[in-house]
């Protein structure tokens, strides 16, 4: 813009900008040209195309669910109602071992595998085709993808229930290499799940080789979130130490009633370790986690809620023990007659979950499961929740915090350059919320339910969200590696 008054596509005005570094909120408009923050101060007297009244609201950057299953759900949900409603601008997909690409058409997908709703045809055989699909169709969020160790060894190996030979390793080390040439911007495990828990550490490190050179991201769901936690802490640490990569503890936790409390151990033994090599963590602010139907490690010590079922999809939303009484069978048999499906399980504590959420550097990530009518409320609730309940409600910590964990932070975590702050020359994704009002309606019961508090959210300079309605818009873009900064 050379023109001595500039004109805008976009003129956000009266509103307080947190910036999504932290720093102190201050007024000031925002304007926007060409999908980028052009301008950031008083704005009064300069035109535009279209103009949003934010006073009395915050402007802050869009949020970054930071560990999402979107894989499948940004092509075949493509407005992405339950991310965009409550500010989420940018999802990171490919978490806990899975991803949507590498697949094959005649390869089986044993849970946790099925965490993505991936058809049985026309899948996507490489990472470049997933990417490129998403290129034609765009969703209404940006995807910066992950490639997953566990969906790799279902297309690399004929047993899973050992580790990979060498032969697979390099098998699957070539197909890490296609997804970082294509663009993926990291590699996640799932060693919790059975699809890789017979793998070695010495099999990670072989198969994540090509993250190395890169400095790609080690994203990892660990092998253990209870007894063995420390272990499991260890051994992400030393992979990212063999790989020189930084390492991500997905949807950090400690699970079980004889491990609440853990986290006074694992926090400082993560921040010690962040002064040795680069760690980062995500969490969820709930007391349940979520994941397939399954009967092993303890699933079922506490409450579960059936969540979706092939077989008995009637008995989604429902107690397992409930069912288990009416049916006249264990709660172990009951979930057997469930699989395949989905459920909630109530294994944490509230002080863990708020020392997780207050330690400094965790980033907010949904782990959203979009399947089903009755998913854990994290789908639609995680970003308002932290905001409005543990925020401001609790106090956990100050908004400018809070809103740093959803964006600034993890923009740096996952190097997605040009997001998460709001900056002259960044990417325009912003959200326009009510400090005041914002808060989470999604429960356990009613799961499927926008936030409340949400103005407007904007990605890439087009409105998509306006006063609880879609517009419909679908501007989000393939963030990959090419749009990193160096390290
Ligand atoms: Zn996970
Ligand atoms: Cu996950």
């Amino acid at each position: 813009m050379t023109d001595k008054t500039p004109h805008y596509d976009l003129l956000i005005h009266g509103g307080t900008v947190i910036d999504g570094t932290k720093a102190p909120r201050f007024d000031a408009d925002v304007g926007i040209v060409d999908g980028r923050i052009a301008a950031i101060g008083k704005l009064a007297g300069h035109t535009a195309d279209q103009t949003l009244d934010a006073t009395g609201r915050i402007v802050a950057p869009g949020f970054i669910d930071s560990h999402t299953h979107d894989d499948q759900a940004v092509l075949s949900h493509a407005q992405m109602p339950f991310k965009v409603s409550q500010g989420v601008t940018t999802v990171i997909t490919g978490n806990c071992g899975v991803s949507a690409a590498p697949l094959r058409d005649d390869m089986e997908l044993p849970m946790p595998l099925n965490l993505i709703d991936a058809p049985a045809q026309g899948r996507y055989t490489t990472f470049a085709a997933y990417l490129d699909a998403l290129r034609k169709t765009p969703s209404s969020v940006n995807v910066a993808a992950l490639v997953g160790h566990s969906t790799l060894r279902g297309v690399a190996m004929s047993d899973l229930d050992r580790p990979a030979n060498e032969a697979e390793i390099k098998v699957m080390r070539a197909l890490v290499e296609e997804a970082m040439q294509a663009g993926a911007i990291g590699m996640s495990t799932g060693t919790f799940y059975a699809t890789a828990t017979n793998a070695t550490t010495e099999e990670i490190i072989g198969v994540g080789q090509p993250l190395s050179a890169r400095g790609a991201v080690y994203v990892t769901h660990m092998r253990d979130e209870s007894d063995q936690i420390m272990e499991a802490l260890e051994e992400s640490f030393a992979i990212g130490r063999a790989l020189d990569v930084p390492v991500v503890i997905s949807h950090h936790k400690a699970m079980h009633t004889p491990n609440f409390g853990k986290t006074k151990v694992t926090l400082p033994f993560i921040e010690e370790t962040m002064k040795h090599q680069c760690v980062s963590l995500d969490c969820y602010p709930y007391t349940a986690g979520s994941t397939m139907i399954r009967t092993d490690r303890g699933m079922l010590d506490n409450r579960v809620l059936i969540a979706s079922s092939v077989p008995h999809p009637e008995c989604a939303g429902r107690d397992l023990a409930d069912i288990a009484t009416e049916w006249g069978v264990s709660k172990d048999e009951a979930a057997r007659r469930l699989q395949p499906g989905s459920a909630i399980y109530f294994v944490m504590d509230e002080d863990d979950v708020q020392r997780v959420l207050t330690f400094d550097e965790s980033m907010i990530g949904s782990d959203g499961i979009p399947l089903g009518d009755k998913p854990h409320p994290r789908l639609w609730g995680t970003f308002p929740r932290v905001l409005g309940h543990y925020s401001r409600d609790v106090g956990l910590f100050p908004l400018e915090t809070a809103v740093w964990k959803m964006t600034g932070l993890t923009a740096r975590n996952f190097g997605l350059h040009g997001r998460g702050t709001l900056k002259t020359g960044q990417h325009a994704d912003i959200v326009i919320f009510d400090a005041a009002t914002i808060r989470d309606t999604a429960s356990y019961e009613t799961p499927a339910r926008p936030a409340e508090g949400i103005d407007s959210v904007i990605v890439n300079g087009q409105i998509t969200w306006e006063h609880g309605a879609h517009s419909g818009a679908r501007n989000g873009q393939v963030i990959t590696r090419s749009d990193k900064v160096a390290r």
